[in-house]
């Protein structure tokens, strides 16, 4: 990452989760609640587990914010765990008399066995603690910063949720999404057919100890032309935007624009044709404060081309596999004996594609806030503000 960093501590049963974000600009309204709306957002969503109930997460604002303004420094950010009471002594940062019993099955397709063995460690429960999704309600808060920078220049981003198991809901690029529509839906889902079937698919695996993955879909709009760079792999905007997307707990694969079907198209089908004169659709950065004097015909390419982005919407993808975690535990081994033996199972989640979405979101909405602030620089919002305006008016053709 570049100038909008940020990193983040906590484990999932701990005190609660600490966020540090660098590089925000000063000058940014900023409140708490417009940080608690996203950590909402992530805790709903039909198939999460029982923690969801415990906890509603709440931010408190430590430093970097004064008078509701950013002020350059960085933003420290604290969000409690509300169910630290009942681990006080599991997760005792001192020493306890009698240590909890130790974990020692792992789960097949969590982070457990290779955890364990990679930090020499003879109990699962630390590994389990950070490879927690937990921390995700850091990232949304560090992306929900990102977010409100974005808004500033105009930049939007939405998610929804594409399929859940083999319950799909392609959408048709020449609908506009009802966004309300998925706000309100329990999966995410802007299909009220697919919406009812993603349900009773997710109470089918509940009820037979399973759990189930699917697909969720960003969408950026309003994102200016000529974020990210071709000249060397690491600034290349879609190579971050995969990295930041992938890196989401139990996301396997990550798709830019029509990705994989591009791969079943012919070159005269698969790229998206220059036309001249700026968009007439809602489509892409055009529909906000950037009007450029040219438009592609389609968004095959999902807003990117050459790691660079086009003007148009940026549309990713992400496959998310089912929850290691099963109530009907798989088959591993004990880590102690060698034998064979029931994974471990504590509750858990059954289905998080909706809130994966959400996490997208701010994990999308941090890579581009980052290649805004590369862009366009600036220590103040105006400053950054007058360079963008600057630089998107002065985009012509060369005559
Ligand atoms: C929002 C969200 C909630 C999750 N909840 C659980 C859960 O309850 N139980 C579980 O086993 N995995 C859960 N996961 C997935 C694990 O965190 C993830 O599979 C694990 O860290 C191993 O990493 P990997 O799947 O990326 O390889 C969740 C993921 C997300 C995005």
């Amino acid at each position: 990452m570049g100038q909008f960093r940020f990193i983040t501590a906590g484990e999932s049963h701990g005190k609660g989760l600490v966020t540090i974000v660098e590089g925000m600009v000063a000058g940014l309204p900023l409140e708490a609640e417009y940080i608690n709306k996203e950590l909402k957002r992530r805790q709903q969503g039909y198939g999460r587990g029982p923690r969801m109930e415990i906890e509603q997460d709440k931010v408190e604002i430590i430093s970097g914010v004064r008078y509701g303004l950013t002020i350059g420094s960085p933003i420290a950010l604290f969000i409690p765990n509300r169910d630290w009471q009942n681990w006080q002594e599991q997760l005792s940062v001192t020493p306890v008399d009698k240590e909890a019993e130790p974990i020692t099955r792992p789960r097949p397709g969590h982070a457990d066995l290779a955890g364990v063995t990679k930090y020499s460690l003879k109990d699962i429960r630390p590994i389990m603690e950070r490879a927690s999704a937990r921390e995700t309600a850091s990232r949304v808060a560090a992306g929900a910063i990102a977010k409100r920078f974005l808004e500033e220049l105009g930049i939007v981003i939405h998610s929804h949720t594409i399929a859940i198991g083999t319950c799909h809901c392609e959408r048709s690029e020449a609908i506009s999404i009802n966004w309300q529509r998925v706000e309100a839906s329990p999966v995410r889902c802007v299909d009220a057919e697919a919406e009812k079937e993603m349900m009773a698919a997710i109470d089918k695996a509940k009820a037979e100890g399973d759990t189930l993955g699917g697909i969720f879909e960003l969408i950026a709009t309003g994102v200016p032309i000529s974020l990210g760079s071709h000249v060397s792999w690491e600034r290349r905007l879609d190579g971050r935007i995969a990295q930041a997307i992938i890196s989401i707990n139990a996301v396997k694969g990550v798709e830019i624009g029509s990705g994989f079907a591009l791969t079943k198209l012919k070159g005269s089908q698969a790229h998206d044709v220059i036309e001249p004169g700026p968009s007439s659709s809602l489509r892409g950065a055009s529909a906000t404060k950037q009007s450029l004097p040219w438009h592609h015909a389609t968004n095959y390419a999902g807003g990117i081309e050459g790691g660079i982005s086009n003007g148009e919407e940026i549309i990713i993808r992400a496959a998310v596999k089912p929850i290691a975690t099963l109530a009907k535990p798989l088959s591993s081994i004990d880590l102690r004996s060698g034998e064979v033996a029931k994974a471990h199972y504590e509750r858990s989640d059954i289905c998080v594609v909706p809130a994966a979405g959400v996490i997208g979101e701010a994990m999308l909405a941090i890579i581009l806030a980052d290649a805004c602030l590369e862009k366009f620089g600036g220590d103040n919002l105006k400053e950054t503000l007058a360079n963008y305006h600057n630089y998107i008016s002065h985009i012509s053709l060369w005559r």
